[in-house]
């Protein structure tokens, strides 16, 4: 088994990375995948919190990649669904590691998953030019507004132009609508136009994500934004699913 890695990643922070990350870590282990995710986000961690593990977490992925630990020790499975477990990223936030190591680990750990889902930092630096380095495809998470759409672009260019990284999908999250008309853009068309990607998929805004991610659950699919989450997860392991935009 090799995994397949996925960054998920955006120009904008709190667009919703961790948010979909967890989402769609926990919907490709309920579709039977052996999933990973790694949090890169030094000094600044939740997604612990989301999947159900901070009051177990003892290492972090600074441990693994200082050698004060193995890999194993720092990787936690989540109380939430089975195959899915986290490495968290660490509290430090002036905390350093060796490009070099960081492939190696996730060279290594690819072996024993399906998926390994690995949230990048918003914005540009090293620990974005390493991730991009060992993915097989990027998933750019964008709001709806011109700030979002604008960094999304330049971030895509820089990870197709300077990384190579051709595979590159649209999530389009807190979409909101008021009487079938979006708040900001006239048509969701000009978040694909601005970006030139291919869409993945549209989460609408609910504000339920918040409450659930907080206290460790996922939000259910009975939630349209739950079903979007969903749906991606099924996209990415190939199956086709009409794509509903709401
Ligand atoms: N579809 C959604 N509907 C409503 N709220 C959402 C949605 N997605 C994310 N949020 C909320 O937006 C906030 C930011 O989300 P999140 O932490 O996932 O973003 P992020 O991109 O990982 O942020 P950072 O750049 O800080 O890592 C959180 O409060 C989260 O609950
Ligand atoms: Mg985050």
């Amino acid at each position: 088994m090799m995994a397949k890695i996925i960054m998920i990643t955006s120009g904008k922070g709190g667009v919703g990375k961790s948010s979909v990350c967890s989402g769609l870590g926990y919907h490709l282990a309920r579709l039977g995948k052996k999933v990973l995710i790694l949090e890169m986000d030094s000094g600044l961690r939740c997604l612990d919190i989301m999947l159900g593990v901070n009051e177990t977490t003892v290492h972090d992925i600074s441990d693994v990649l200082c050698g004060r630990c193995e890999p194993i020790k720092a990787i936690y499975q989540s109380p939430i669904t089975e195959n899915l477990s986290m490495m968290p990223a660490t509290f430090r936030p002036d905390s350093t590691y060796s490009s070099e190591l960081f492939h190696k680990l996730c060279k290594g750990l690819s072996s024993y998953y399906d998926y390994i889902l690995i949230e990048t930092p918003a914005g540009f630096g090293r620990t974005l030019a390493d991730i991009a380095k060992v993915s097989d495809l990027a998933l750019l998470v964008v709001t709806p507004d011109p700030i979002s759409m604008r960094d999304a672009k330049i971030l895509s260019d820089y990870l197709d132009d300077d990384r190579g990284l051709k595979k590159q999908r649209i999530i389009i999250n807190k979409v909101k609508t008021n009487r079938g008309k979006l708040e900001v853009l006239p048509n969701l068309d000009v978040v694909i136009d601005t970006v030139l990607e291919p869409l993945i998929g549209v989460i609408p805004y609910e504000p339920e994500m918040v409450r659930a991610l907080s206290q460790g659950r996922m939000l259910p699919v009975r939630y349209l934004a739950g079903r979007a989450l969903q749906n991606i997860a099924r996209r990415i392991t190939g199956e086709f699913v009409d794509l509903a935009v709401y």
